[in-house]
C-alpha cells in the first residue's frame, strides 16, 4: 500500500556514482567559492540489471593503464581506440578485428559506464576453475562473560548461522572470557582446546607458534592429527603439514562438532569478585583469531566475526577498569583527555586492523550489553577492513538476530558480502584525489593524482577493501590543480574519472568493476547557472556529514555546529537571489533549497549532538553514515515522515511537530529506528478493538497499512532497525518527538537576529527560526 510517491528512484544508476557538483569549477580558487566541495560518493559494487559481465580481461592503455570505455574515440578502420586520459592511440589487438560501426564490443557501449569483467584466477589462469576457488573462511568468536541467558541467545544464533553456510565455507570457532580457547573441530572424539592468558599482548607469530602453526611448529603433528576426513582444503592452501586444518574445517564437516561444541559451552568460569566487572580480554582474543587466519593465503576471503557481550577490562585492548566505580568513558571524559585506557586501546586496535589489512581480512562486531563494550576504540580497525557491526540491547533482541541471520542469508535478501577488493581511481590531467571516507584503506600508491592536502584515508590512487557488499559506498574528495593559466577554450571540456575495483564475488570468483564517468569542465568566472543547475543538494548535505563527523574525530576542538553554519551562509550568500542587506528579497534556486533544511536536521542529529549518546554509540553511527549508500545516509540526517488517515493515500509530512493529529498514524524513519505513531484517537479506537469489527474495515485497513510499509523498510536494511510501536502522549513518544522540529517552541527570535554572530543558534531553534536568520546573514555585504 506505499503511496507513489514513496516509489523508489535509481539515483545512481549504473554508474552507481553520485556528485556534490555535475559540472566542475575549471581552477581550485573558484572551487573553493563552491563552498561545496568536489566530491563523488560511489558504490563500487552495485548491483544492476543492465550490468555486462564480460568472460575476457580489459584491454588497458599502454601509457596510462586506464581500460577501454565508451568515451575513447575509435577508429574502426585503422582498429585503433584514443585513451581519454592521456590521448595516447592504441590498437586494438587481433581478437578484436571483426569489431565495426555495427559490431561495437560491449565496453563501447554508450550506456554501459559500468561494466565488469570475469577473471580468471590470478594465480593459475590456465587453471581456471570456478568450482575450486577459494571458498570464505568464516572464523567465530565468542565472548562467554554473559549472562546465561544471552550466552544461550548468542549460541543459537550461531547455530543458525553455520547451518546456513554454504557446505564449502570454512569455519573455525575461538571462545574467550578471561582467557581465549581456541577450539580445534577436527575430531568429535578427542577435541582439543588451546588456552591462551587473556593479559598478555601477542604477536602472529607467537600465535602461530603456540597453535603448532609456526615455522618451526609446522611439522609437529598434533595428537590424533591423521584421522581422515579433514584433508587439506583449497582454501586453507598451505599444504597438509601446516594444519590449519584443525582449526578451520568445511562448515558441512564440523557442524556436529560445532553444534556438540556450542552445547556444553557455559559462561565464563573465571571468578567475579563482588564490585568488578568479569575479566574479558576482547583484544587477545581478536590479535588470536587474526594470528590464526595469518596462517592462510593472503588475501583469501576471511572474516572475523566477533560477538562481544561487555567491555574488555583484560590486557591489551581493555578500555576500563575491572573495578565497576570507575565507569566506561563517555564523550566528556574524552573531550577533558580523561580516559585513560582511550588512547592505547585505540592505537592496539589500529595495529589489530593493519595487521588484518595486510593479510586481506575483514573484522565484523556484534556488540550486545548494556554498558559500553569498546566500538569507539575497535572502529579503526572495523572500519579499516570493510568490517560489519551492528549494536544491539541484547542477543535476543531482532537488531541483533534479525541482521546476523542477513549475513549468511541467500537469494535477493543476500547483501552479497565480497572480499580482497582493491579500488583504483584514474582521473583526467588536473584533477587529483584528497583521498576517501569510508570502510577502506590507504596502500600509498603514489602516482600524478595524488593531491597534497589529505582527506581521510589519503595519500594514494590505491585503496584496500578487505571486505566490502553491494551496499557499500565510498565518499571520494577531489581536488582541481590547474591554475587560471590553463586555457578553456582550447581544451576539452569533458573530464573524466576511471574506478577499477578488482574483487572476490561472493560464489569466490575474481571481479573486475570498471566504472568510467564523465563530466563538464565549466568557467564559472562566467557565472554561476552551470553549476546551480548541476549541484545534487542530497548528495552535499551527505557529504558535508561525512566531512564534519571527520573532522570533529581528528581535529582538536573543532565546532561543527558553526563550521556547518558558517559554510551554509557563505554558499546562500554565493548562490542565493537577493539585494545586498535585504533579507526579504532573498530566494534559492530550487536545486538549493532544501539543503538549508538538511543543514538544520543535521546541526540537530545524533552526528553533531553527541552529547547525547555514548562514544561507542556514536563510533556507531558515524561507520554507518560513512558506508551506507547517499539515500541511506540522507534518511540518517534528516528522517522521512509518512502520515496515514482516512480518506487519503499516504503522504509524506512536514518533520514537524504539526504534524501530530489525534486522529492520523505517522511513519517515522531515522534510519537506526522506525516509529509507528498512533495519534490518540487512532489508539483508543483500536484499544476499543474497532479493528476486528466487519463495519470498521477500512480501519483495521489503515492500522495494517503503516506495519506493512514499515516492514518493507526494515526488509531491506542491515543493519535491521529498531521498530518503535507508540502512541500520542506514551513513553516511547519520545523515539519520534525527538525527531520533529519544535515549531511550537517559542524562541526569542528576535533577540538572537540581532546579536550579529557568524553562528544561526546555538540552542534547538524552529526551522523558521533558523531560515530566517540564515537569510539575514546570508544578504549582509561580507
Ligand atoms: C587479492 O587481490 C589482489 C589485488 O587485486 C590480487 O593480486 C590477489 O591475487 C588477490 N588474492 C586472492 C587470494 O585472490
Ligand atoms: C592511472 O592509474 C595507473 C595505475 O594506478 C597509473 O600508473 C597512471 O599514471 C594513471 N593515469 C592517470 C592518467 O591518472
Ligand atoms: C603522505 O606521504 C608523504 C611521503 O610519502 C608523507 O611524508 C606524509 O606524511 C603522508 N601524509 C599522510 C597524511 O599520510
Ligand atoms: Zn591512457
Amino acid at each position: 500500500m506505499a503511496a507513489p510517491e514513496l516509489a523508489q528512484t535509481d539515483p545512481e544508476g549504473i554508474e552507481g556514482v553520485r556528485m556534490t557538483w555535475l559540472n566542475w569549477p575549471r581552477s581550485k580558487v573558484e572551487a573553493s567559492k563552491c563552498v561545496i566541495p568536489i566530491a563523488a560518493s560511489i558504490q563500487p559494487i552495485r548491483p544492476h540489471v543492465d550490468l555486462q559481465i564480460l568472460p575476457y580481461p580489459p584491454l588497458r592503455c599502454k601509457t596510462c593503464s586506464a581500460v577501454l570505455n565508451p568515451f575513447c574515440r575509435v577508429d574502426f578502420t585503422a582498429l585503433i581506440w584514443i585513451c581519454p586520459f592521456c590521448f595516447q592511440r592504441n590498437h586494438f589487438p587481433q581478437h578484436y578485428s571483426s569489431i565495426s560501426q555495427t559490431n561495437v564490443p560491449a565496453e563501447l557501449y554508450p550506456n554501459f559506464p559500468s561494466i565488469e569483467y570475469s577473471i580468471p584466477n590470478y594465480q593459475n589462469p590456465q587453471n581456471y576453475n570456478p568450482a575450486v576457488a577459494p571458498s570464505p573462511i568464516y572464523l567465530f568468536v565468542l565472548d562467554t562473560c554473559m549472562i546465561e541467558e544471552e550466552l544461550e541467545f548468542a549460541k543459537s544464533a550461531l547455530k543458525r548461522a553455520i547451518g546456513m553456510l554454504p557446505d564449502n565455507a570454512m569455519v573455525g570457532f575461538i571462545s574467550y572470557g578471561t582467557q581465549v580457547q581456541v577450539h580445534e573441530l577436527g575430531f568429535s572424539e578427542m577435541s582439543k582446546v588451546y588456552v591462551f592468558r587473556g593479559s598478555k599482548e601477542l604477536s602472529r607469530d607467537q600465535v602461530l607458534e603456540q597453535l603448532g602453526l609456526g615455522v618451526s611448529g609446522g611439522r609437529r603433528a598434533g595428537p590424533g592429527i591423521q584421522k581422515g576426513g579433514a584433508g587439506p582444503s583449497p582454501t586453507a592452501g598451505a599444504g597438509p603439514n601446516t594444519g590449519i586444518n584443525r582449526f578451520l574445517l568445511p562448515a558441512s564437516e564440523c557442524e556436529y562438532t560445532l553444534n556438540s561444541l556450542l552445547d556444553e559451552l557455559a559462561t565464563d568460569q573465571w571468578p567475579v569478585t563482588p564490585g568488578n566487572r568479569a575479566l574479558r580480554c576482547t583484544g587477545v582474543a581478536l590479535s588470536v583469531a587474526a594470528g590464526l587466519l595469518g596462517a592462510s593465503t593472503a588475501g583469501t576471503g576471511a572474516r572475523i566475526i566477533a560477538l562481544v557481550g561487555g567491555p574488555c577490562t583484560e590486557g591489551p585492548g581493555a578500555i576500563v577498569s575491572k573495578d565497576l566505580s570507575d565507569p566506561v568513558r563517555s564523550h566528556k571524559d574524552l573531550d577533558k583527555d580523561a580516559a585513560p585506557f582511550f588512547k592505547k586501546a585505540v592505537h592496539f586496535f589500529d595495529e589489530l586492523g593493519k595487521q588484518l589489512v595486510s593479510q586481506g581480512h575483514v573484522l565484523d562486531v556484534f556488540a550486545s550489553a548494556l554498558d559500553q563494550v569498546g566500538i569507539a576504540e575497535m572502529k579503526v580497525a572495523i572500519e579499516k577492513t570493510g568490517g560489519l557491526v551492528v549494536l544491539a540491547e541484547s542477543f535476543g533482541h531482532s537488531v541483533f538476530k534479525d541482521s546476523f541471520k542477513r549475513i549468511f542469508e541467500d537469494g535477493e535478501q543476500s547483501l552479497g558480502l565480497s572480499f580482497n577488493g582493491t579500488l583504483e581511481i584514474n582521473c583526467s590531467k588536473d584533477i587529483k584525489v584528497q583521498g576517501i571516507i569510508g570502510p577502506c584503506t590507504s596502500l600509498e600508491k603514489k602516482g600524478p593524482a595524488v593531491a597534497n592536502t589529505v582527506i581521510g584515508q589519503g595519500n594514494t590512487t590505491a585503496w584496500k577493501m578487505c571486505g566490502l557488499d553491494k551496499n557499500t559506498c565510498l565518499t571520494v574528495f577531489f581536488d582541481v590543480s590547474s591554475s587560471e593559466k590553463s586555457d578553456p577554450a582550447g581544451s576539452n571540456p569533458q573530464l573524466y574519472i576511471q574506478f577499477l575495483t578488482s574483487y572476490q564475488s561472493p560464489d569466490g570468483q575474481m571481479r573486475l568493476r570498471v566504472t568510467t564517468v564523465t563530466r563538464r569542465w565549466v568557467d564559472s568566472t562566467l557565472g554561476n547557472e552551470d553549476l546551480i543547475q548541476g549541484f545534487d543538494q542530497e548528495v552535499a548535505a551527505v557529504v558535508m556529514a561525512r566531512l564534519a563527523s571527520y573532522k570533529m574525530e581528528m581535529e582538536e576542538g573543532f565546532d561543527a555546529t558553526r563550521w556547518l553554519d558558517r559554510n551554509l551562509i557563505r554558499l546562500c550568500s554565493k548562490f542565493g537571489d537577493y539585494r545586498k542587506d535585504d533579507p526579504a528579497s532573498f530566494t534559492l534556486n530550487p536545486c538549493f533549497s532544501l539543503f538549508p533544511q538538511f543543514m538544520f536536521n543535521l546541526r540537530r542529529s545524533q552526528f553533531v549532538q553527541v552529547f547525547n549518546n555514548s562514544p561507542d554509540e556514536t563510533a556507531y553511527f558515524r561507520i554507518l553514515l560513512n558506508r551506507e549508500t547517499i539515500s541511506n545516509a540522507a534518511v540518517m540526517i534528516q528522517p522521512s515522515l509518512i502520515s496515514y488517515a482516512f480518506n487519503s493515500l499516504p503522504a509524506p509530512a512536514l518533520l514537524d511537530v504539526q504534524s501530530i493529529a489525534a486522529d492520523r498514524i505517522l511513519l517515522l524513519d531515522s534510519y537506526f529506528s522506525v516509529v509507528i505513531f498512533h495519534g490518540m484517537t487512532i489508539a483508543q479506537w483500536r484499544n476499543m478493538g474497532y479493528q476486528n469489527q466487519p463495519e470498521h474495515q477500512g480501519f483495521a485497513l489503515l492500522l495494517q497499512a503503516p506495519h506493512d510499509d514499515a516492514q518493507l523498510i526494515i526488509r531491506d536494511r542491515f543493519p535491521v532497525p529498531r521498530l518503535v510501536v507508540c502512541d500520542q502522549h506514551g513513553s516511547q513518544a519520545r523515539f519520534l518527538l525527538a525527531k520533529l522540529n519544535p515549531s511550537a517552541t517559542y524562541s526569542n527570535a528576535h533577540e538572537m537576529m540581532n546579536s550579529g554572530s557568524d553562528v544561526i543558534f546555538t540552542d534547538d531553534v524552529s526551522l523558521q527560526v533558523f531560515i530566517d536568520h540564515l537569510q539575514r546573514l546570508a544578504v549582509q555585504a561580507s
